[in-house]
């Protein structure tokens, strides 16, 4: 299933509330929440108190992004601020595997993200147990930034693995994501779309539709991508 998640960091901060109630009418099903924490990532964004604030004013689905070192230490506190999905970097954790089971042992489900350069294969070991592979599509810390081509690729290459071991984990792409590129990251494999600048800039129940239009078309299924 194709989905939508508009990423809070490019919302308006003066009106979370707002701007987030405006996607979730327009048919948007996550909430994609970035966590910066200033070491893994130069700047920082938001935290946990922000997150469970934000819980009680929508129905969408938290997708937590957490662009941290060794978010393990904070894998409790982030469930129980709200997330439904947690995901993590493999560049960030010395010990991937039980920070993985850690996130599942809450009852999240369980993500991890590779910045551009990470080989596909980074993940290899894991896809049979995670719920979600984040393919950065630009390197990470900062919203409205260019995507980089070759991370379509990963995005092929990893979407291939995935069928040949006959699983149907998601593939989320974030960076640099627009209505120009968001029908070729679906063709190549992406399912769950992430994208900041380009739905907050502007009007962001009409781009939120404008998103939702083109993603109806092509699904990813089965044997279309072999
Ligand atoms: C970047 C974040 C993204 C960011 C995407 O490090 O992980 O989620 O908000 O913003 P855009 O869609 O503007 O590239
Ligand atoms: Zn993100």
């Amino acid at each position: 299933m194709n989905v939508l998640a508009p990423s809070l960091l490019g919302a308006d901060f003066k009106n979370l509330e707002r701007d987030i109630k405006t996607v979730e009418a327009a048919g948007a099903g996550y909430l994609h929440l970035d966590v910066m924490d200033g070491a893994f990532v130069p700047s920082i964004s938001f935290g946990m108190p922000v997150i469970a604030s934000l819980r009680s004013c929508t129905r969408m689905v938290f997708d937590v992004h957490m662009m941290v070192e060794e978010p393990v230490r904070y894998v409790d506190h982030v469930r129980a601020a709200g997330a439904d999905l947690i995901c993590i970097h493999a560049e960030a954790c010395r010990h991937l595997d039980s920070a993985i089971a850690k996130i599942h042992e809450t009852g999240a489900r369980a993500g991890v993200a590779l910045n551009p350069a990470t080989p596909v294969s980074a993940v290899d070991l894991l896809l049979p147990v995670v719920d979600m592979v984040l393919v950065m599509s630009v390197n990470p810390g900062f919203g409205g930034q260019k995507f980089i081509p070759y991370t379509l690729d990963k995005i092929r290459e990893l979407r291939k693995r995935i069928q040949d071991l006959g699983l149907h984990t998601d593939i989320q792409v974030d960076g640099g994501v627009t209505l120009d590129n968001v029908e070729e990251l679906l063709k190549a494999g992406a399912n769950i779309i992430v994208a900041g600048s380009s739905v907050f800039r502007g009007d962001p129940g009409e781009n939120t539709r404008k998103f939702l239009e083109i993603m109806k078309g092509p699904q990813v299924t089965g044997r279309e991508l072999l």
